[in-house]
């Protein structure tokens, strides 16, 4: 460096610099903020144990203390997902990046994925794989409706594919696939069986190792019920030999062969492969232990028994159910079809300002066509559904049903002092006659009711 580069350099103090700036500081609004009851399809509410564990002390990722907090956590994840697996761990990020390590570590470019597919994250899959240049074939069944081991086998003889991708829990459509036996089936016919959890675990029996399932991932956000951010995967001695064997580089972040070092899956691996949030890390593990001292089963039959007791009492109001067969609707999420002339949107807003309930509209193939619910974890009780069936009663009350029959206002001598309704011509008709004065007798007690 020459001499007069060097002075210039030492000559920009940053007092000097402090002129450079272009971006001044921004001026952020203390913005107010009155936390809803969350009762979407997720995220739900965390556990205060979640709360208080997210407060914890940071750890380095290459001290004892970290690798103690990891196994516990792997203990505490082969419990919730049934294995025996040695390939537990779990992914620094949301139930995506899971979504994603699972199909691109096992299935390589060229490589035929099956895609059973009735919502929009079988759809999700979809795009992850194609993305990765693997060959993905969805096959597709009414939404609202959950797959048959006949068409699944006859799509797997069909295609013979490398993995077979189901969702079990469908937050888009509020259906459970049932998936007994199905790991039996896809090896059959050479295949993996991949399965998407996230929002079903802990809610709804799942068994990996007894239903054969090979890779399997879930997310912290909905039964778990502590933030988004941490998604735990497992993977059977099946899949861990189809990894072993792989001609292909999975995304180095999300490469479960050096996860899995990192996480000391085998015993004698303390690899550093990124820095994990240590905050997450606790949260998980005081998550797992939530579900731990009220054991799976105790879990399952209280999501059974909340479910049942607010499908009840949405039948009493009149409430029509999306999913018409019983048996495949989600304990976790239910997704409810509004009387015609309701709008969904309208719905879900009216709630979160009247209820501070937090419900959403459908999402993917029930965008527009659904409510979703979520009653689940730390909410999975018996208050929280009454709360959310009161208000929901309430809000179809009170909402204003759509005619869509255009009237209007006084004008000049009349403005603000009349309505001013016309029926004549090619209208002039009994039957306009009483859809107009049904829709004004049905406005009137709507606008009365939300006024009280
Ligand atoms: C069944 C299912 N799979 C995957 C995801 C994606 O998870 P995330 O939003 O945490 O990335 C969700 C999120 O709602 C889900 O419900």
């Amino acid at each position: 460096m020459s001499v007069t580069v060097l002075v210039k350099c030492l000559e920009r103090t940053p007092d000097m610099l402090a002129s450079k700036i272009i971006i001044p500081v921004p001026k952020i609004e203390n913005r107010k903020f009155t936390k809803p009851l969350l009762c979407g399809p997720g995220p739900c509410d965390v556990w205060p144990s979640v709360a208080e564990a997210l407060n914890k002390p940071i750890l380095s990722p290459m001290c004892d203390e970290y690798f103690n907090l990891m196994a516990d956590i792997r203990d505490s994840l082969k419990y919730l997902f049934q294995t025996k697996s040695k390939l537990v761990l779990a992914i620094s990020g949301s139930g995506h990046s899971a979504m994603e390590a699972t199909i691109t570590n096992l299935i390589g470019p060229n490589e035929t994925m099956l895609i059973a597919t009735r919502g929009i994250w079988d759809e999700r899959a979809l795009n992850i794989a194609q993305r990765h240049n693997i060959k993905a074939i969805p096959f597709r069944i009414p939404f609202n409706t959950t797959f048959s081991y006949e068409h699944i086998e006859a799509e797997l003889k069909k295609w013979k594919p490398t993995a077979l991708f189901v969702t079990h829990g469908d937050s888009s459509t509020g259906t459970v696939q049932k998936l007994d036996g199905l790991g039996e089936l896809c090896h059959k016919y050479g295949a993996l069986l991949i399965v998407d959890t996230v929002v079903s675990i802990g809610g709804v029996p799942f068994l990996m190792d007894e239903w054969g399932v090979d890779a399997v991932y879930t997310s912290t956000q909905k039964v778990l019920s502590g933030p988004a951010g941490i998604s735990p995967v497992a993977f059977s001695e099946r899949a861990e030999e189809k990894m072993n064997n792989r001609k292909h580089q999975p995304p180095f972040y999300l490469d479960i062969k050096l996860l899995a070092q990192q996480w000391n899956c085998y015993g004698n691996t303390r690899a550093y492969h990124h820095t994990l949030c240590s905050p997450m890390l606790w949260a998980l593990l005081q998550c797992l232990q939530e579900i731990n001292k009220r054991t799976l089963p105790k879990f399952w039959k209280t999501h059974a028994d909340v479910v049942g007791h607010f499908h009840k009492r949405l039948r009493q109001y009149g409430f029509n159910f999306l999913v018409p067969k019983a048996e495949d609707r989600l304990a976790t999420v239910t997704t409810v079809v509004l009387p015609q002339g309701y709008d969904y949107l309208k719905f879900v807003k009216y709630m979160r300002e009247n209820y501070n309930i937090l419900i959403f509209g459908g999402l993917g193939p029930t965008a527009g066509k659904a409510l979703r619910i979520g009653i689940m974890g730390v909410n999975a009780t018996i208050e929280v559904a009454d709360a959310v069936a009161d208000g929901m009663a309430g809000t179809l009350k009170a909402l204003t049903k759509s005619y869509n029959i255009l009237i209007f206002g006084g004008l000049g001598p009349t403005a603000g002092k009349a309505l001013r309704i016309g029926i004549m011509g090619v209208n002039a008709t009994i039957e306009v006659a009483d859809a107009v004065a049904d829709g004004m007798a049905g406005t009137l007690k709507a606008l009365t009711k939300s006024s009280l």
